[in-house]
Formats: C-alpha cells, structure tokens, sequence
C-alpha cells in the first residue's frame, strides 16, 4: 500500500499511543508461565505483539482478547503443550529470540519461524549461550531462522554479553527459569530491563550485581492484573513531528517512562525541544507519565549532541526518527550503529538512501551516519523495505517535504503502530 504525505496543518491533540510493545510481549510469555489466568490492559496491537499470542496459544495457552485486553491462562512453568505445528513469530524478533529461552526449558521440541526480513536477522547471538546451557538447537544455514529446538534440563551458567542486546539478555534469563542453579548474565553495556522487572512482578527472583543480573530457577509464577503504558519508541514519531511542525502542540497520555527508556526524552529538551513530562506515576515497576510537545522553531538552531556509545544502545529504537529530526535541526553524528544494520531492514542503509532521495546530503559509514542539519527536504518516493520505523519516521519526513512524499508498504507500520496513518491524519485536522 502507498502512502501520500505533504506538508501542511500542524499536530494538535491528544494522541493515544499503542501499549508498549517489549512490555506487551514479555507480559504476555510471563503470564502464560505463571498459574492461573492474568489480565494485560492496554496490551499493544501491534502485528509483533499478535505474534507472540499466535505463539502461545500454538503451544496450548489459553488467550482471550476483549478490546485492548489480553486475558491468558497459564498453568505453571512447565504448562505448555507440543505445538502441532511451526510456531509463527512473524517480523518479531523479540518473540522469536524471548521464546527460544523459555522453549529450551521444555521437554518436547518446537519450531520457530519468521517472515522473509526475520528470516534474515542472526540468532547465533542467542544459540551460543542456549547451547552453552544443554538446549539442543538447529537452525538454517548461517544461524537464520527456522529455529528448531530440543529442549530439555539446561544448566545454569554464567554468562557475559558479547552484544548490548535485552533480546538475548532476556533469552537467557528466561532459559535460566529452567536451569539445575542460578544462571547470571552480565551486560557490559545497560540495555532495557522489562525482562527483569516483570519476572520480580510475577514472582521470579532476579538480582542485579553489579553489570551481573542472576536469576533463581523453577519460581512459581502467579497471575497478575497489570497496566501496560503507552510505548515511547511509538510516541517517538509524534514528538518529532509536533517538534518540526509549527503551530504544533499535542499531548501523549500515559506513555512508558523505562529509566533505560527514556534516553530521547533528555536528548531532545537537552537539544531544546519543548517538551514536558506531567503526572509521573510507577505501576509493577514501570514508570508512566503524560508528554507534552510545543513546536519551538527555535530548538531546531540548536547543535545535537553525537549518539555513540551507551547512548546509542539507548536510542537504538528511535534512530531512524532521530535522524530526520537531525537533517531538519542541527545536524547529528551516529556511532557504533552497526546494530542497526540487522534490524527489521538495514536501517543504516535505509536511512541514507531515503533522505538521499529526498535530496538531503548523508555520509553513511559501516556502523553510523552523519547527517548535515537545516536540509531542505522534497518529496520522494520512499522505500521502507517492510520496515515499520522507516515508514513512520519518513512519513514525518514528509510533514516538512516540499510536495508529495510516497510512502511504499506503508502497512508495515502496522508492525508496531496500529492506525499510525490516520492517527497522524486526525492529529492534523484538529485547529486550534
Ligand atoms: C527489544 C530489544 C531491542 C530493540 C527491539 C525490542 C526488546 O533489540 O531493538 O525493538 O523488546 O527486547 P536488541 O535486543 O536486539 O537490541
């Protein structure tokens, strides 16, 4: 499907956001390990999140939706059934490398699958350390999925993060529920811990020592009744858009405010974007709160700090937006990227070849990009190669294009932001 964009009416309103989605997901893996039947309210929409239902309930969960609930019915950890069939994670890493860790505890085999861009992402990053653990593993050539698994009694290990990945951190940590002792994984570099935060929800015991977080095998997992907030990395696109647009202001309820988060929200009032956090609230270990976001041209005169180091790892969601805010602001340096190179697309790659085509000047480099600021951008046709975050970060390119921007498999926004076209549309037809 194409999308039309073109400049115009700025962003007013109030704009609901999906649930979380790392939440979502590792709610609804917890809840199907835990006893008895929990409710997930604002449970995300997203293709991803769906994904990781189908999964479930392809291994015997029970799973009922009512609006934006999720109830699922868990029968302890090792409640699952024999899938009778492949297991379809869809786009979603997430599901595939999370459910890899809690299948390498159980004892009948399973195999996972993924769409043609899933099918592309490595997961030796997460084979080692299963392997190291006893689980027996296949995969297609190279370490891409199909993933099959042979599970069974795994042992506890000790293990250190080659990558700042929370997949594979989350992998193990989820493979240790299942181990003969306590299995601890250090990351070097601190990346988003939902995992840890809903384990203790649930009745898991996690430790964090140090860079060491240590986990205790076979817990009994309880239901839980659980918020989930509004996902930041979607917001991400709106307070970028009402930060481009003048005459913008808009107001993004209840939106997850993760410590390891919640990096953008300091990076841009940092670079002087006017934007607010209201009614600052904690719910099972996860903070939430209302942003709001005044368009200030001015902001955009201000240099942008380079991303490297930790800060990438931090932002490493929200670059593909960070990018073309930069190319309209101060310009931006990216470094040690080069994860972004295996995501849903190689988003390096997609970045640069986008904002080329709508005449801005890139220097792509193997692990990051360098961006000039104050281009002037027009219209083009965009390729988002079924990667959701280049869809939506160049449809708010488009907002500030001369002329019309097309947006190629624009669907794919679905993957994480159900209704992101006409939310965006409804935003804009609001005056003031
Ligand atoms: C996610 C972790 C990150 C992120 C992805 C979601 C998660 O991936 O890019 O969108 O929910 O754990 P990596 O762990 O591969 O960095």
């Amino acid at each position: 499907m194409i999308r039309s964009i073109r400049s115009g009416a700025p962003l007013r309103g109030t704009i609901p956001c999906p649930g979380d989605k790392s939440i979502s997901h590792r709610y609804a893996m917890l809840a199907a390990l835990a006893r008895g039947r929990s409710e997930l309210r604002h449970f995300a929409g997203s293709q991803d999140c769906q994904s990781t239902l189908r999964c479930l309930r392809g291994l015997g969960v029970e799973v009922e939706t009512r609006d934006t609930s999720v109830f699922i019915t868990g029968d302890g950890l090792f409640g699952l059934k024999t899938p009778s069939a492949m297991l379809d994670a869809g786009n979603s890493g997430t599901t595939m490398r999370l459910l890899s860790g809690i299948l390498a505890g159980q004892l009948f085999p399973a195999v996972l699958t993924g769409d043609a861009s899933l099918s592309r992402r490595p997961m030796g990053r997460i084979m080692a350390p299963l392997r190291l653990m006893g689980a027996r593993i296949g995969s297609g050539d190279g370490g891409f999925p199909p993933l099959s698994i042979h599970g069974g009694a795994l042992r506890a290990i000790r293990y250190s993060l080659p990558v700042a990945s929370a997949q594979v951190k989350s992998c193990v940590l989820l493979a240790g529920l299942y181990a003969d002792g306590m299995t601890a994984v250090e990351e070097k570099v601190a990346t988003r811990d939902h995992t840890e935060i809903a384990l203790r929800h649930f009745g898991g015991v996690v430790r964090q020592r140090g860079n060491w977080i240590e986990v205790e095998p076979g817990p009994s997992l309880e239901a839980r009744q659980l918020d989930i907030p509004g996902d930041l990395s979607g917001a991400a696109f709106f307070i970028a858009a009402a930060a481009l647009v003048p005459g913008s202001e808009m107001l993004l309820p209840q939106v997850g405010l993760n410590s390891r988060r919640r990096a953008l929200i300091d990076y841009l009032k940092e670079a002087g974007v006017k934007l607010s956090v209201e009614n600052e609230s904690h719910s099972a270990g996860e903070a939430r709160g209302d942003l709001r976001v005044i368009c200030d041209p001015s902001a955009l005169d201000e240099r942008l700090p380079p991303v490297q180091g930790e800060l990438t790892a931090a932002l490493i969601d929200e670059i593909p937006i960070l990018a073309v805010y930069a190319s309209q602001a101060g310009g931006l340096d990216i470094r040690d990227a080069s994860e972004l190179r295996i995501k849903e697309s190689d988003r390096i790659a997609a970045i640069a070849a986008n904002l080329r085509a709508m005449g801005a000047v890139v220097e792509e480099q193997s692990d990051g990009l360098a961006i000039p600021g104050r281009q002037r951008l027009r219209g083009a046709e965009i390729e988002t190669h079924g990667d959701h975050r280049i869809a939506m970060a160049f449809s708010v390119a488009g907002l500030v294009a001369a002329g019309e921007t097309r947006i190629h498999g624009a669907e794919c926004a679905d993957v994480s932001f159900p209704g992101f076209y006409e939310i965006l549309a409804r935003a804009r037809a609001i005056h003031p």
